[in-house]
């Protein structure tokens, strides 16, 4: 497929999309940006910082419909990362998460549709699949959508509502579901920033239950190259899989940070269990392999090299995790966890 001249990028500000921003910007010389966020707790502007005056930001909801069609003006592709993206917020609150990626989807399908944009690239996620644990098999693109938590429900809602509009109104539109993905940059919610951020400050690393969900983790880097293989390679209405190869259980994730950063094992605290916890996720590449991509960071060079950004970047991190926001969250969240937990150890 042509090179795309102007691209809208939604959840620019975020972790995955300002470092899909970054490698496009890099890749491709004659394309514009423009970068769409609402800057939700877990935008930041500064993720966007540096990246030069090919990239435009807009500050805009994408269930804003006169947002969205301001900012659609005269883009040939849609990227849309925009999401509430936490497993354990929509645990607590499942309605932002149908807002954004169900409502919002369908606000920026329409647009797109309105502004006849050449291609239309939703970015979804493995947990669509569902738990796969009980099993050694990998999700491949073909098997049912069986999502289990509020945050994968409204994930696979929108891929049904991004396929229905290709089928009914002939749109150009493309799926990527990545693997759980870690790398610079990332709001220390997700298990890796938390507890890289908390072994630096000497805190606990609270575990979920015994520690053994797997996980396929995956490089922000190679993530990104592998959105940009399908965007401009991939069949029109496929969905395709993005991931590392690597299962990698939680303790296993603990006990390498805490080596890379010189910490002691003590910091590993198990606690109380997430609802519904999916014990594994595992996709087969093989369709994105196909179209040229491959996974090219080997997740100890990554984690070795994500250790280093957050011990560089302290101003980034403190910044965050100093917020109201951040520590009410961590307080309601983490706080009868670890109560509970020292109680049990009493
Ligand atoms: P993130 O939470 O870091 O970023 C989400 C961004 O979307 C933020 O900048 C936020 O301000 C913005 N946003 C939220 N609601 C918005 C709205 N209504 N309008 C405009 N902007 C809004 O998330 P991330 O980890 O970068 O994930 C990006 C995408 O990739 C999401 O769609 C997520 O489902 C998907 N994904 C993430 C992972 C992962 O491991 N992080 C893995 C696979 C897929
Ligand atoms: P997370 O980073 O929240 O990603 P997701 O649930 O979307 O895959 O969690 C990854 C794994 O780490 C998952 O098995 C839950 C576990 N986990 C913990 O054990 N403790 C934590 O504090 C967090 C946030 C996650």
């Amino acid at each position: 497929m042509a090179e795309f001249n102007r691209i809208l990028v939604t959840g620019a500000a975020g972790f995955i999309g300002s470092g899909y921003v970054r490698y496009v910007v890099e890749q491709h010389a004659a394309t514009q940006l423009v970068a769409f966020d609402a800057l939700t707790y877990a935008g930041n502007p500064q993720n966007l910082d540096g990246l030069g005056d090919r990239v435009t930001f807009v500050r805009g909801d994408i269930a804003d419909v006169e947002a969205v069609r301001a900012a659609m003006e005269g883009v040939d592709a849609v990227v849309n990362f925009a999401a509430e993206s936490h497993v354990d917020r929509s645990l607590q609150d499942a309605r932002p998460f149908v807002r954004t990626n169900v409502e919002g989807v369908a606000v920026l399908l329409d647009e797109a549709r309105r502004a006849r944009v050449r291609r239309f690239l939703q970015v979804s996620t493995d947990e669509v699949y569902g738990d796969l644990s009980g099993s050694d098999r990998h999700s491949l693109e073909t098997d049912v959508l069986a999502p289990r938590s509020p945050y994968a429900a409204t994930k696979a809602a929108a891929e049904h509502l991004v396929r229905s509009y290709g089928i009914s109104y002939g749109m150009d539109v493309v799926i990527t579901r990545g693997s759980n993905t870690y790398g610079p940059r990332q709001y220390p919610e997700k298990i890796i920033p938390l507890f890289i951020t908390n072994a630096l400050m000497d805190m606990p690393l609270p575990l979920y239950g015994q520690g053994t969900a797997v996980r396929d983790y995956l490089y922000v880097d190679d993530h990104c190259a592998g959105i940009d293989t399908v965007l401009h390679l991939g069949a029109s209405g496929e969905a395709y899989n993005l991931g590392a190869r690597t299962e990698v259980t939680g303790v296993e994730v603990a006990r390498s940070l805490l080596r890379h950063l010189r910490k002691p094992e003590g910091l590993i605290q198990f606690v109380a269990d997430r609802p519904g916890h999916d014990y594994r996720y595992s996709v087969d590449p093989g369709r994105a392999e196909a179209l040229g991509w491959v996974r090219r960071v080997a997740w100890d060079e990554g984690l070795a090299a994500t250790a280093r950004w957050y011990a560089d970047n302290r101003a980034w991190w403190d910044a965050v995790r100093g917020s109201a926001g951040f520590r009410g969250y961590v307080q309601r969240h983490y706080g009868p966890r670890l109560s509970q937990t020292q109680a049990a150890g009493e």
